[in-house]
């Protein structure tokens, strides 16, 4: 067998063998837990030696086995372990300890977790001025790019968990993204119904392991998108199959979080009344997200219409005047794509009225929406 001591880094090696006089001004601190995620070989060596799936057979056994090579070790989040007995080389990272940098003695507890299920990500570069109009939405999210920058000065009265709600294309969704391109912390973007499991336990266990990492991953937003997918209050939960472990899992997750800093919760809704009461009333503040004003219509659409391809000569304030009651997502997507297709099929060199008649030619202002 390898010399264990051999395959450690130096600064692994300096940690253990550190002077006595100097532990004695640093003292060991020691970790309770420490969390591990399967990071693989540094290098592929060839196609054939893959990463391998690794699953723990007894819990303590593991736990025994990574104190045995790692004891003494000084750890935090991010770090790599290098494996040295059975798969020599193969890394894992650490991605929790409790608490936060600590050394690895006999009594420490190891637990691994799979390869992410959840990765971070932001899609397109959006910015707060992007969006038109929500000016408390706003507010808020920049109460939570201050407390991600400086928890501090939050002590224990952070912003942790929100409720976007809201008819269908007001933005909700965009504030988000916004605020996680504004913010520049991971971002994780979940359709609650990627949270339900094929099997019982399984959506737990996913609404778990979303949290686990974005707690390795902080700061960070996790952004749960059409919550009503699975948080329907009980009585509507017949519509949707069973889904209260996921609810019970989200539930107590969002509790959990309490006592972590720099993690953010937000979710999104069309109909928070629906919405299990208990779930619901785990967020501190619910920030409604209406259909746009006249002024906020003509702003979109100027903001929209400044990137089609074809040159628009028609009146945007009338059509801001005819269009309330639509989104920004059916102005963008019904009004003005629409009268782009009608410019294009009818080989206009321009979108002018004429383009938008078939959108404007209906009886009740109510109907118009049905008709486009
Ligand atoms: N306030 C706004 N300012 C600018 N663009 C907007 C605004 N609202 C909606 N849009 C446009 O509509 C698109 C859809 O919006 P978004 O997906 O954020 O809506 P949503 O509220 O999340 O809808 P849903 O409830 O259906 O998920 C945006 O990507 C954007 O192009
Ligand atoms: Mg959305």
């Amino acid at each position: 067998m390898k010399d264990r001591k051999s395959t450690r880094t130096r600064k692994q090696v300096a940690e253990i063998t550190r002077p006595i006089g100097d532990s004695l001004a640093r003292p060991i601190i020691p970790a309770r837990e420490v969390v591990l995620r399967p990071a693989g070989y540094p290098l592929e060596v060839n196609a054939s030696l893959g990463t391998p799936a690794l699953r723990i057979r007894d819990e303590k056994l593991f736990t025994a086995y990574c104190v045995d090579q790692w004891q003494g070790i000084k750890v935090k989040c991010h770090d790599y372990l290098f494996d040295q007995l059975l798969l020599p080389d193969f890394a894992f990272e650490v991605v929790e300890v409790t608490p936060p940098e600590a050394h690895i003695v006999s009594d420490t507890t190891v637990r691994l977790i799979q390869a992410k299920e959840f990765k971070p990500s932001r899609g397109r570069k959006i910015l707060f001025d992007d969006v038109i109009g929500h000016d408390s939405a706003k507010i808020k999210c920049l109460i939570i790019k201050k407390y991600m920058e400086d928890p501090r000065i939050f002590a224990e009265w952070a912003p942790r968990k929100v409720l976007f709600y809201g008819s269908p294309g007001t933005g909700k969704t965009m504030m988000a993204k916004a605020l996680a391109w504004e913010t520049q912390v991971e971002f994780y973007y979940v359709k609650a119904t990627a949270l339900i499991g094929q099997h019982v336990g399984a959506g737990a266990d996913k609404v778990h392991k979303l949290f686990e990492d974005a707690t390795s991953k902080r700061p960070c937003i996790v952004f749960i998108d059409e919550i009503d997918s699975i948080g329907l209050d009980r009585s509507f939960q017949s519509v949707r199959g069973d889904v209260t472990e996921v609810v019970n899992s989200l539930i107590s997750q969002l509790d959990l979080i309490e006592e972590k800093d720099r993690i953010v919760v937000i979710a999104a809704t069309n109909t928070r009344e629906m919405l299990d009461t208990a779930l619901r009333s785990r967020f501190e503040e619910e920030i409604e997200f209406p259909n746009p004003t006249y002024e906020e219509r003509l702003k979109i659409l100027e903001k929209y219409a400044a990137t089609l391809p074809l040159p628009l000569t028609a009146d945007l304030k009338a059509i801001a005047k005819w269009t309330e009651g639509f989104s920004g997502r059916d102005l963008r997507e019904r009004v003005l794509k629409g009268a782009l297709h009608y410019a294009l099929s009818h080989d206009l060199p321009e979108i002018d009225d004429s383009a938008f008649t078939k959108i404007t030619t209906t009886d009740s202002p109510k109907d118009r929406r049905y008709y486009i």
